[in-house]
């Protein structure tokens, strides 16, 4: 079975023949220079791997990824936007080096041309894979609202925050999986493994992005390190911070999330020694764990398939500890 790095080459040939620069130029470079910034691509690639893995061709999947891709792009555009987040992949974002009205409009267009992509499909097939991507498109847009929402409210629970994730984040992932299913003509169960599989993994990979956010290094995570605490993002580790912290940690932790300070780097400091003191780090690193645990689980269910069996333990286990 090729590499990872196999699929996201033909990924990106493929999106270099599709992504291309035309008039109105303010429209379409802000699209080329997104999809072109690299990131990991690894949603494609689960796709065009998941179709070899359960018996199909993986050039029959290519315009499947690329929606997912594209989409998944169009979110991170409207997501730094909403987050006021300076720095995707190293570089500028989209409303930096231009401005939000070309965030907002470019972004648009890439959602249009996800559904272009699926547009390429056949019924029966087409129909199947539009609805598996209507119900996740708009489940992002939920998850997104509850995100935000979030920011400002102080009772939210672990369950809202893991519904929240499951929502922004873990469907896009499991989408883009069972879509590879869908297309190598996959059991319902086996497509439902895949999909359950993806969710898990997915919130795992939100939790890995939460804890990254904090503490990953910024050269190699490319984004902004403490932009969710400046954002008063009430993520895992807040949450289990106000949890486990001893009175004052809370109380500490709850003013300082009533702020916004134009230095924010005294608050991310302080926030940062709370998150691991209170043992909220610890205990976002056991979650990440057990999410991915669940993930493997699933796929128990694959019985005739030991290879894709392996694969996506594999993939499981790289993902969890992942810097990027
Ligand atoms: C970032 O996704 C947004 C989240 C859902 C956490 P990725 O970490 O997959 O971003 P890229 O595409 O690799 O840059
Ligand atoms: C983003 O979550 C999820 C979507 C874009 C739908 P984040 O806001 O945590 O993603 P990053 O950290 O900016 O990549
Ligand atoms: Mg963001
Ligand atoms: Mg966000
Ligand atoms: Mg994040």
């Amino acid at each position: 079975m090729p590499s990872i790095a196999f699929y996201q080459d033909e990924l990106i040939s493929y999106l270099q023949q599709k992504i291309t620069v035309k008039e109105p130029r303010n429209l379409y470079e802000p699209i080329s220079y997104i999809m072109n910034l690299g990131g990991k691509r690894l949603r494609p690639a689960l796709t065009l791997l998941v179709t070899d893995l359960m018996g199909g061709h993986y050039k029959e999947a290519l315009p499947a990824a690329l929606a997912v891709e594209v989409f998944h792009n169009f979110s991170l555009v409207h997501d730094d936007i909403m987050d006021d987040a300076p720095l995707r992949r190293g570089q500028q974002t989209v409303h930096e080096k231009w401005d939000i009205n070309t965030g907002i409009l470019s972004g648009d267009a890439m959602l249009i041309l996800a559904y272009e992509l699926l547009g390429t499909y056949n019924n029966p097939q087409f129909k199947v894979l539009i609805d598996i991507f209507n119900d996740t498109s708009l489940k992002v847009c939920e998850g997104q609202q509850y995100d935000i929402d979030f920011e400002t409210r102080e009772d939210v629970t672990i369950d809202e925050y893991i519904k929240m994730i499951s929502y922004k984040t873990a469907v896009l992932i499991a989408v883009a999986l069972k879509m590879g299913a869908v297309i190598a003509g996959s059991s319902p169960e086996q497509q439902n493994a895949l999909f359950n599989y993806g969710m898990n993994l997915g919130i795992a990979f939100q939790l890995q992005d939460d804890f990254l956010d904090a503490f990953g290094d910024a050269a190699r995570f490319g984004k902004q390190i403490g932009g969710d605490i400046i954002e008063n993002k009430k993520t895992y580790l807040y949450l289990k911070a106000m949890e486990l912290g001893s009175k004052a940690e809370k109380k500490e932790l709850a003013d300082l999330y009533s702020l916004d300070p134009r230095d924010p780097s005294v608050k991310i400091r302080v926030v940062k020694d709370i998150f691991k003191s209170s043992g909220a780090v610890d205990k976002t690193r056991g979650a990440i764990e057990s999410f991915t645990t669940k993930a493997f689980e699933e796929l128990k269910q694959l019985t005739d398939y030991p290879q894709a069996q392996k694969t996506l333990r594999d993939f499981g286990e790289e993902l969890m500890s992942r810097e990027v």
